[in-house]
C-alpha cells in the first residue's frame, strides 16, 4: 500500500524536522527532503509515495541574501498543496512577485495574529489567536491572484493563499507547542487542503528501517555497541531483524553497571535471537583507573578504554559496518549532548568514536524523536523496563562514586542505587521523574549503631524532573519516601552512615555528581 504523504522541504530551521513528525502523529506519512529536490524527482517518489502536498520549512537565511536557498522554480506549479512557513512563507511571496522586505520591527516569541479570512488551513480559528514568530523579513503585499488571510500589528501580511490554487503561506511556526492552535492548523492543510487520508502507522517505520539495514549492509557483517539503554537496544532488534547472525551486538561491562544489569541485558536479548557478546571488562576498567581521581580523567579514560574493548570485539567479529542508535536529538547542534559535552565529556554509546575503518556507519534511527522510538520499542517487543528506562550514563556508577574507584566503593554505590530504584517505583513516582539514584560521596560521617560509635560513607540521593536534561529540578519527593530509602540504605549497607538528599536544580548543579 502506498501512503499519503506530505514532503517537507529542508531550508534549514530549526524546527523543520519537528514539522514532519508532527505531520506523523496525525498519521499521514512525511518525509524531509532537501529543499533543491527537483519537481521530477518528486513525481518519481509518486510510485512509491501518495504524494498529497508540499511545505517549505523555515530557515535562517533571507530570501534576498545572496546564498538564499530556493526550491525547483517549477515547485508551485505542480499542482500539489504547497504550505509555506515562516521562511517558506516569505519565499512564496517572493517567487510569486509580492513585496518582502525587511521588518520594521522583528517579531520575536509569541505574537498575537489576526485572523481575517478564517479559511483553507485556518479554517475554525477565532479572529485572535496566539502564535509563535521568529523572522526578520516580512511579506508586505501578494500579487493579485493571491489574497491576505490574516495580519499581525507589524506584518500586513501574515498568511496568504493563492485564490484558486491550493497554495497557502504561514508568517508562523504553526509545528512548535507555543502557537496554541497549530496542530489545528496542520491539520487543516492535511485533511481540508490536501484531502489525505490517514493511513500510517508508527508500526511501519519499522519495516522501513529494517529495510534499509538489509540495503545498507547488504551481504556485510556489523556490529552494534549494546548497552542496554533504548536508543541502543531499539537499534540492535532492528538490525538483527535485518541481517540475522551477520549482526554482532557487543554489551561491554565495565563493571559500572547497576545491580544485574548485565543478567537482564542479556535476557531481553535471548528473547529476541540476538547474537549477543557478553565482554566481562571490570578488572581492565578498574586497572586503568586505579589512583585515578580526576573525573574529567574517570571519564576519558573510560570512554577510551570501551573504544579498546569494542574495537577487539569488532576485528574478532569481522564486521565491515557499524550499527548506531543515533536519534534526532542527537544530531541537531542544540541537542542536550552538545550542551553538556561543553560541561563535561560524556561518554555515549550512540556516538561511538573509532579508529577501526567501517565501511558504513548506519543509523536507522536517525530521524526519530524519543517518545517515537519509545512506540517502536513498544511495537518490536521490548519489554516496559527498556521502553520507560531512566536515562543511565555511559560511564555508569563510575561518576556517581566520588574520588578514586574501588571495587568497595562500586559495590556500596551499587546497593543503594539498587534501594532507591526500588523504593521510587514502589511508590509510583517513576514516571514523573527524569531520574532517581544514588552517589557515594568521598566523605565520612559520625553516626551510632547499635549504642555503638560508627564512622562510616555519606551517600547522597539525588532525584530530578526534566523534559530533556539540558535543565532540571529537584523532585519534590514525599518525606515518607525518602525516609523509608534512607532507613533501608542505613540498614542494609553496614558501610554507610548518612544519607542525604541534594536539592540543587540544574543550573547550577548538573544531573550527574561527575
Ligand atoms: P548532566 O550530568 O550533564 O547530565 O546534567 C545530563 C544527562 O546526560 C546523562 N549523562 C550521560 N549520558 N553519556 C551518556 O550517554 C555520558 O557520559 C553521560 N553523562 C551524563 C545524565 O545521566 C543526564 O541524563
Amino acid at each position: 500500500m502506498k501512503y499519503d504523504t506530505v514532503l517537507v522541504l529542508d531550508f534549514g530551521g530549526q524546527y523543520c524536522h519537528l514539522i514532519g513528525r508532527r505531520i506523523r502523529e496525525f498519521g499521514v506519512y512525511s518525509e524531509v527532503v532537501p529543499h533543491d529536490i527537483k519537481t521530477e524527482e518528486i513525481k518519481r517518489l509518486n510510485e512509491k509515495f501518495n504524494i498529497k502536498g508540499v511545505v517549505l520549512s523555515g530557515g535562517p537565511a533571507s530570501v534576498f541574501g545572496a546564498n538564499a536557498p530556493k526550491p525547483d522554480g517549477k515547485i508551485l506549479d505542480l499542482g500539489l498543496p504547497v504550505l509555506g512557513l515562516c521562511y517558506g512563507h516569505q519565499l512564496i511571496a517572493h517567487m510569486a512577485g509580492g513585496k518582502v522586505g525587511t521588518a520594521k520591527k522583528r517579531e520575536y516569541g509569541a505574537t498575537y495574529v489576526f485572523i481575517d479570512k478564517p479559511i483553507g488551513v485556518l479554517k475554525d480559528l477565532n479572529k485572535r489567536e496566539k502564535v509563535w514568530m521568529s523572522h526578520g523579513d516580512t511579506v508586505f503585499s501578494v500579487p493579485k491572484e493571491y489574497e491576505v488571510l490574516a495580519h499581525t500589528e507589524n506584518s500586513p501580511v501574515a498568511a496568504f493563499r493563492h485564490k484558486e490554487k491550493p497554495i497557502y503561506g504561514l508568517q508562523w511556526h504553526p509545528e512548535v507547542v507555543h502557537t496554541e492552535k497549530g496542530m489545528q492548523m496542520l491539520s487543516n492543510f492535511l485533511f481540508e487542503v490536501c484531502q489525505c487520508k490517514a493511513n500510517w502507522r508508527m508500526e511501519d517505520v519499522i519495516e522501513r528501517m529494517i529495510e534499509e539495514v538489509k540495503a545498507e549492509v547488504g551481504e556485510g557483517k556489523a556490529i552494534i555497541a549494546l548497552s542496554g539503554g533504548i536508543d541502543s537496544s531499539v537499534a540492535t532488534v532492528i538490525a538483527a531483524r535485518a541481517i540475522g547472525d551477520r549482526l554482532t551486538a557487543v554489551f561491554v561491562d565495565h563493571g559500572f553497571m547497576r545491580e544485574n544489569e548485565p543478567e537482564f541485558v542479556k535476557n531481553v536479548f535471548q528473547g529476541f535471537k540476538v547474537n549477543l557478546v557478553m565482554v566481562n571488562a571490570r578488572e581492565r576498567f578498574l586497572k586503568k583507573l586505579k589512583g585515578v581521581v580526576d573525573p574529567e580523567e574517570k571519564r576519558k579514560i573510560i570512554g577510551e578504554e570501551f573504544i579498546r574493548v569494542f574495537e577487539e570485539e569488532a576485528a574478532k567479529a569481522g564486521a565491515e559496518y557499524l550499527i548506531q542508535g543515533t536519534i534526532y536529538p542527537d544530531r541537531i547542534e542544540s541537542g542536550f549532548r552538545k550542551f553538556s559535552d561543553k560541561i563535561k565529556t560524556h561518554h555515549n554509546v550512540a556516538g561511538l568514536p573509532t579508529r577501526i575503518k567501517f565501511k558504513k556507519i548506519v543509523e536507522p534511527l536517525r530521524d526519530l524523536y524519543k517518545d517515537e522510538v519509545r512506540k517502536v520499542a513498544k511495537a518490536l517487543g521490548l519489554p516496559d523496563e527498556i521502553v520507560f528506562r531512566q536515562p543511565f550514563p555511559g560511564p555508569g556508577l563510575a561518576v556517581r562514586v566520588m574520588g578514586e574507584l574501588t571495587a568497595e566503593k562500586i559495590e556500596i554505590a551499587r546497593k543503594a542505587d539498587k534501594i532507591v530504584r526500588e523504593e521510587i517505583e514502589k511508590s509510583g513516582l517513576k514516571r514523573k521523574l527524569w531520574q532517581y539514584f544514588a552517589i557515594l560521596t568521598d566523605t565520612k560521617a559520625t553516626g551510632v549503631k547499635g549504642d555503638a560509635r560508627a564512622y562510616g560513607y555519606v551517600v547522597a540521593i539525588r532525584a530530578v524532573e526534566s523534559r530533556e536534561a539540558m535543565t532540571a529540578t529537584f523532585a519534590r519527593i514525599p518525606y515518607t519516601v525518602l525516609e523509608k530509602i534512607s532507613t533501608r540504605i542505613t540498614n542494609e549497607i553496614p558501610e554507610v552512615v548518612r544519607v542525604v538528599y541534594d536539592v540543587t536544580h540544574k543550573p547550577p548543579a548538573t544531573i550527574e555528581w561527575e
